[in-house]
């Protein structure tokens, strides 16, 4: 059976799971694991996350799923600086250190400087937004973010005329990230996007999951998350934000440019070179029987966000610009 996953736009406000759903399904499984003696989480990364405060629910961009659960979520990421397996970093990333944080704003505007993170993030106002997010490796997630759009920020440190692209940067730290003592990337991680798709108003900073503080292994303390493109987009632990005249290198394109291009958006009638594109496993934390037969999804375009974004690529080859 094929599951047909509905656009953000399709979902009827009885579809939409409520807040409380999640929420609640983690403290039923506490409460669940607390009676049986048993842990919920397993001792990893950063586990004593702080409440982020005041949050707004954004019910423009919710799914009709299920969002998949905290412990899936935060036990299947990638993040190379801790490790090439799914579960490397939630073991290691106990060494990052989200504060203090600096971010340096650079390039052409009209404001740049070395910021502390906590002054960049005060005039923003907290919401969360359930998006899927679709990794190149063909699964996906559903997970209600907290954050602002990056558009917001943008704004605020007014980019000049000659401002075309926007490009981040991860933080370079041996001893907050000994991995990257190893060429398994070059480092830093970097990413970039054209001024347009970081002024569309999907696409999103953030500093929490699941209304607490972004786990370590999730790209703490700051990501940008961009949910029509592979997830390799979505650049974690951003120290560093430009405003360039040139397209960007990226990470994935350097290591294997006829793999990964600069654009990335999803598109179910592209392949990549080495799996097709047009189905996805979904991770929803379902264990045992339930996740060994949940049938693939289809993959939508622009992970069903066309509505928001195709404009942006009109009379643009997306075979060519992949
Ligand atoms: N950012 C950095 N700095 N390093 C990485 O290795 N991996 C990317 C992206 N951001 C990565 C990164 C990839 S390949 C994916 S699929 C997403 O993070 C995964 O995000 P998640 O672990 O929160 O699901």
């Amino acid at each position: 059976m094929l599951i047909k996953i509905a656009k953000p736009s399709d979902a009827r406000e009885s579809d939409v799971t409520p807040r409380e759903i999640f929420l609640n399904r983690r403290s039923f499984m506490a409460a669940a694991a607390a009676a049986s003696g048993t842990t919920l989480l397993p001792a990893f990364a950063n586990d004593a996350r702080a409440a982020l405060g005041d949050v707004t629910t954004n019910s423009k961009y919710a799914v009709p799923e299920m969002p998949t659960t905290f412990k899936a979520a935060t036990t299947h990421n990638n993040f190379y600086e801790f490790g090439t397996g799914k579960m490397d970093p939630a073991e290691n990333a106990h060494t990052l250190k989200p504060r203090p944080w600096s971010v340096e704003i650079a390039g052409h505007a009209a404001k740049t400087g070395t910021f502390d993170l906590d002054d960049i993030l005060k005039p923003h106002a907290l919401e969360e937004r359930i998006y899927r997010l679709r990794c190149v490796e063909a699964w996906s997630m559903v997970i209600p973010w907290v954050g602002f759009p990056l558009a917001d920020l943008i704004k605020r440190f007014e980019p000049t005329s000659k401002a075309k692209y926007v490009a981040f940067e991860t933080l370079v730290d041996t001893e907050q990230m000994p991995l990257q003592t190893r060429p398994t990337l070059p480092w830093p991680y970097v990413e970039g996007l054209r001024m347009d798709e970081a002024m569309n108003p999907l696409t999103f900073l953030s500093v929490g999951i699941y209304g607490e503080e972004l786990p370590n292994q999730n790209g703490a303390p700051i990501r940008l998350v961009v949910p029509w493109k592979y997830g390799f987009k979505s650049i974690k632990s951003i120290v560093k934000i430009s405003f360039v005249e040139e397209q960007p290198s990226t990470t994935w394109n350097q290591q294997a440019p006829h793999e990964y291009g600069f654009y990335s958006n999803v598109n179910p009638e592209v392949d990549h070179p080495r799996w097709g594109q047009d189905r996805e496993r979904r991770i929803t934390g379902e264990t045992g029987f339930k996740a060994l037969f949940a049938p693939k999804v289809e993959t939508l375009m622009f992970n069903g966000y066309a509505d928001e974004v195709a404009q942006l690529y009109q009379g643009m080859d997306l075979r060519k610009n992949f």
